[in-house]
């Protein structure tokens, strides 16, 4: 069966007296442990459909099947409760908490707390190099270190599924490889399903499927 699957979907937006097709009809099939690539212009409609995926947001029409489910006949509450167990978000600009340090960052994001919580995200930190880096706040960090604090975020309660907006957008191209070396790493040992935005040639070679967008429509 597959994990994702996506029929028919449409997302319209109004601008004035404007109507966009931010995602104009697609169907993709994402199989688990798959590794997908999504590029195109700007404008073109990728962080709509993948905010539709992560249920961030609701479609005009159309399925998002995920694990069976179809997330868009289900409540708010739903959808909580699935962002929060099965789904990691990473994004261009890290989003971390600006006064947490680092693995307080991640400590806030533990949707089951548990007692050893403090001593497994200090574990998470390290196994991305972050270490000596777990009690310094944002601001002190680099780009890349940032980023690395916001994967390990993403990935503490172990989600089938990660979904990143051109988590290497802000990133010079050593730091954007070594984020991209960690997904890598993920989705070859943990089987971890990912899908990923990018402007960037170098990293779309990573994917083993890409998919272009354009004008709303998915080409794969
Ligand atoms: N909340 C919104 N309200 C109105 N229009 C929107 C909204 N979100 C996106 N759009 C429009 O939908 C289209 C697709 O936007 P989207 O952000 O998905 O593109 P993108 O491919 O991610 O672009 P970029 O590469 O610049 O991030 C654009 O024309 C955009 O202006
Ligand atoms: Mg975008």
């Amino acid at each position: 069966m597959a994990l994702i699957e996506i029929k028919d979907l449409y997302k319209r937006f109004k601008q004035g007296s404007k109507t966009i097709n931010a995602v104009d009809g697609i169907d993709l099939t994402v199989n688990e442990g798959d590794f997908w690539a999504i590029v195109g212009p700007s404008g073109s409609g990728k962080s709509t459909l993948l905010q539709l995926i992560g249920a961030l947001d609701r479609p005009t029409s159309g399925q998002v099947i995920i694990d069976g489910k179809d997330i868009t006949k289900q409540s708010d509450r739903q959808l909580a409760h699935l962002r929060q167990q099965s789904l990691g978000f990473v994004f261009q600009n890290f989003n971390l908490i600006p006064t947490l340090t680092a693995a307080q960052n991640v400590e806030a994001a533990i949707a089951k707390r548990g007692r050893d919580d403090k001593k497994r995200v200090l574990e998470l930190l390290g196994q991305v190099g972050l270490a000596d880096r777990a009690h310094h706040l944002p601001s002190l960090l680099s780009g890349g270190e940032q980023q690395r604090v916001a994967l390990v975020r993403a990935l503490v309660n172990h989600p089938r599924i990660i979904l990143a907006d051109e988590p290497t957008g802000n990133l010079d191209s050593k730091s954007g490889e070594e984020i991209m070396k960690i997904l890598i790493d993920l989705n070859k040992k943990h089987a971890q399903t990912i899908i990923l935005i990018t402007h960037s040639d170098y990293v779309r070679q990573y994917a083993q499927h890409v998919g272009e967008m354009h004008d709303g429509k998915l080409t794969v």
